[in-house]
């Protein structure tokens, strides 16, 4: 997620998706792959400063997971190529869901699904570099542009003909934005659809949520978004949710954690985010999580806004201090949709004529170099 998942985030969602003592961890000991924010291709190839900036890897990431923007072959195959030569980067997963208008107004994100032969050839051009270094490529999608110009059907035939790994679909059309409730039916019936593994997106708040949508969609994983803002305890929830041990799931997740407990994940957070870009700085980025943190527990509202202007860490203990770390969890929270929701779009920007045709193959699609608004 742009703007949320960067080193520190990944890190402490994995330190609680990890559960220590190794009971019922999947394969790879944690609860899944924790996904670095978007970068675009060509701001990869051409070397663009803050493209590069957001690359950064905690030492204790074993598997790199990076999400590319693209609309161009030529741009996707380079940066996937150098993301597996230059970054050790294990998973490449394309965005073709971003709705935001500077993006679908070029035919990027969920615009580009449309252009059927485009498509593939973007797809391909991946697959092809990863096969080199035998990084896997998935990739990301939406239910389409709107209900009448719908795209994940033919996008799931046209990945598995690619050979992309999985391909995740947030149950939304690019018109609904983050506004509704995610149609998971169309997740069963992408599943129905395709050979490849089907992650399922939208709306999972909670892990009985996940259990849910893998249960009535019979989709291989999903992909967890706003549920894990302030959150990053629900890991740990998923990973005993999803544990390959029965024992482990029939214990049921640990308990939901007391505010004092939320207060040392916030802690944790800020640390993380002052190692990787020094205090100054990590403490700015902290303050955007706050409130999400703090959703439904009795503290008021001039200590959260205290909390919200926090320049250094010495600050933030002296203000964690005056928590009550005994407050019980917000029950009233559990369930409840977190970060952007909004309203639909009355329509999508797109390039003129792009809903003439749906092949795309000489259709020029520049690509923005510094695009990060995700998707
Ligand atoms: C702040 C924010 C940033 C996002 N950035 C990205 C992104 O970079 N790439 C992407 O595929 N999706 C991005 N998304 C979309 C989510 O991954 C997800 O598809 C969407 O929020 C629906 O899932 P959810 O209901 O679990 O949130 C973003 C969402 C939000 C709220």
């Amino acid at each position: 997620m742009a703007g949320i998942t960067n080193a520190a985030y990944r890190r402490l969602c994995s330190e609680q998706g990890t559960l220590r003592d190794g009971r019922g961890a999947t394969a790879s000991g944690t609860a899944g792959l924790y996904v670095c924010e978007m970068i675009t291709s060509r701001g990869l190839v051409e070397g663009d400063a803050t493209t590069r900036k957001m690359l950064v890897f905690d030492e204790q990431e074993a598997v790199r997971s990076v999400q590319l923007y693209g609309t161009d072959p030529a741009y996707v195959g380079k940066a996937t190529e150098i993301l597996c030569a230059e970054y050790g980067v294990a998973h490449v997963d394309l965005n073709f869901g971003c709705p935001v208008p500077k993006v679908t107004r070029k035919g990027g994100g969920a615009a580009l699904p449309w252009k059927r032969t485009l498509l593939g050839e973007i797809l391909q051009a991946a697959v092809q570099a990863g096969a080199r270094y035998d990084v896997p490529v998935t990739m990301k999608t939406r239910k389409g542009i709107d209900e009448d110009h719908l795209t994940y059907l033919d996008a799931g035939r046209i990945a598995q003909e690619a050979g992309v790994a999985a391909i995740a679909l947030h149950g939304r059309t690019a018109i609904q934005s983050y506004s509704g409730t995610a149609d998971w039916d169309a997740i069963a019936r992408l599943k129905e659809h395709v050979d490849i593994p089907v992650l399922g997106n939208g709306d999972i708040w909670e892990a009985a949520d996940a259990v849910r949508m893998v249960q009535q969609t019979g989709a291989d994983g999903v992909v967890v978004g706003r549920g894990c803002l302030g959150r990053p305890w629900l890991f740990r929830d998923l990973a005993v949710a999803f544990s390959t041990d029965p024992a482990v799931r029939t214990a049921g997740g640990p308990e939901l954690p007391r505010l004092g407990e939320v207060t040392t994940m916030m802690r944790r957070h800020a640390e993380l985010l002052g190692q990787h870009m020094g205090e100054e700085r990590g403490c700015k980025e902290f303050r955007k999580h706050v409130s999400w943190y703090l959703k439904g527990f009795p503290v008021g509202g001039d200590l959260r806004r205290a909390m919200a202007l926090v320049s250094t860490l010495a600050e933030l203990d002296a203000l964690l201090v005056r928590v009550d770390p005994d407050a019980a969890f917000p029950l009233g929270e559990l369930g409840t949709p977190r970060g952007r929701q909004g309203s639909a779009r009355s329509r999508v920007a797109l390039p003129e004529g792009w809903l003439e045709d749906t092949d795309g193959t000489d259709c020029v699609v520049r690509e923005d170099a510094s695009e990060t608004t995700g998707g």
